[in-house]
């Protein structure tokens, strides 16, 4: 493929990062994007950023990063210039925070996408990427989620705001002939992960001998999904969407894990007994995530390839790290 210049929104993000170092080493100049939104530490973020430029200069391809706010159009289209495609990974994310703050999560994953979407029109892109969410299934029983299946039902505001999304790349795809793709996510983890993510979580307190709490009965499972095989659907998707005008795939495992397997294999990496406290499931939280990956195996060729066991101890050695997370 040939290479582009192209603008990654939440550029200093768990997912973001990955992607802009990914992109990178591809041969791609990134322009990257991001506001240092406050739902957890500048210095974390400041991290990954660094990580990424430090990737830039070792491939020696150009990274610009520019901080700033994507509902603000102008500073957006200044960004935009001479880029060829985005990759909108930027949001409020996160269930549970979102039923607090309903109003926020509308304006940054809203207003910020329908600016983001128009901005690229305007400026000239050729292709736009959305990250969807896993959560836009809600709370059916439904197992494995495929791409058709209903999705008009969500359990958060979060999800709503990540289903209205999608809608509105829908409406703007067919106004425009922009391509849009949408990836729904499956409870991404590694590297990086946003210390709010239950792995991140409970690796830092089981570590330090804390109680960690879990939510239900302990057999709510998640179709949790390494960073690397994300990254690897991204960029597929990233190459393909041309081909399809609109389109939405999932990006997850199809391996899920029920919550007591998952803090097993974390206490037996981390190398402690785990305390744990029992709570009953949280509003907003959903049963079950299974992503049905046959549209992005045969589309993308994607084939996430990453056992929960060894991701995890990855996830660990970097948590490890001085100064890290
Ligand atoms: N991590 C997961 O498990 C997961 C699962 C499903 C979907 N997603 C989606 O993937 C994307 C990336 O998630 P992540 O886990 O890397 O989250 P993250 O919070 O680490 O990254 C998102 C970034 O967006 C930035 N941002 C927020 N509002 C902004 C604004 N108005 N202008 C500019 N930047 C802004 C934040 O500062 C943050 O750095 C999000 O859209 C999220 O909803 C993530």
């Amino acid at each position: 493929m040939n290479t582009h210049r192209i603008l990654v929104t939440g550029a200093a993000g768990f997912i973001g990062s990955h992607v802009v170092e990914a992109l990178l080493a591809q041969g791609h100049e990134v322009v990257g994007v991001d506001n240092f939104d406050p739902f957890y530490e500048r210095s974390i973020k400041e991290r990954n950023l660094r990580d990424a430029r430090a990737a830039s200069q070792r491939v020696g391809v150009p990274y610009r990063f520019h901080e700033l706010d994507f509902c603000d159009s102008a500073a957006l289209a200044d960004a935009l210039r001479g880029v060829e495609g985005v990759i909108h990974l930027g949001a409020k994310a996160g269930v549970r925070p979102s039923i607090a703050d309903p109003g926020g999560y509308v304006r940054a994953n809203l207003v910020g996408t329908t600016t983001v979407l128009q901005e690229a029109h305007r400026t000239g892109c050729r292709r736009v990427l959305v990250a969807s969410s896993s959560s836009v299934y809600g709370d059916q029983p439904k197992v494995p989620f495929s791409e058709d299946d209903r999705a008009d039902a969500p359990i958060s505001p979060y999800a709503a705001t990540k289903r209205s999304c999608e809608l509105l790349g829908h409406a703007h795809h067919h106004l425009t002939g922009q391509p849009v793709g949408m990836l729904r996510f499956f409870t991404v983890y590694g590297p990086r992960q946003r210390p709010d993510l239950a792995i991140s979580l409970f690796m830092r307190r089981i570590a330090a001998g804390q109680p960690i709490r879990l939510f239900g009965d302990g057999r709510s499972s998640r179709d949790y999904t390494y960073i690397a095989d994300i990254v690897q659907g991204v960029l597929a998707a990233y190459e393909n969407i041309d081909r399809f005008g609109f389109r939405v795939w999932n990006l997850g495992s199809d391996r899920p894990t029920a919550l007591d397997d998952l803090v097993a294999t974390i206490a037996e990496v981390v190398g402690r007994r785990p305390i744990i406290e029992r709570a009953p499931m949280q509003p907003g939280d959903v049963e079950r995530t299974w992503a049905d990956l046959t549209r992005a195996r045969a589309e993308l060729n994607y084939n996430p390839a990453t056992q929960l066991r060894d991701g995890v101890a990855s996830q660990w050695v970097w948590m490890s790290e001085p100064g890290e997370a």
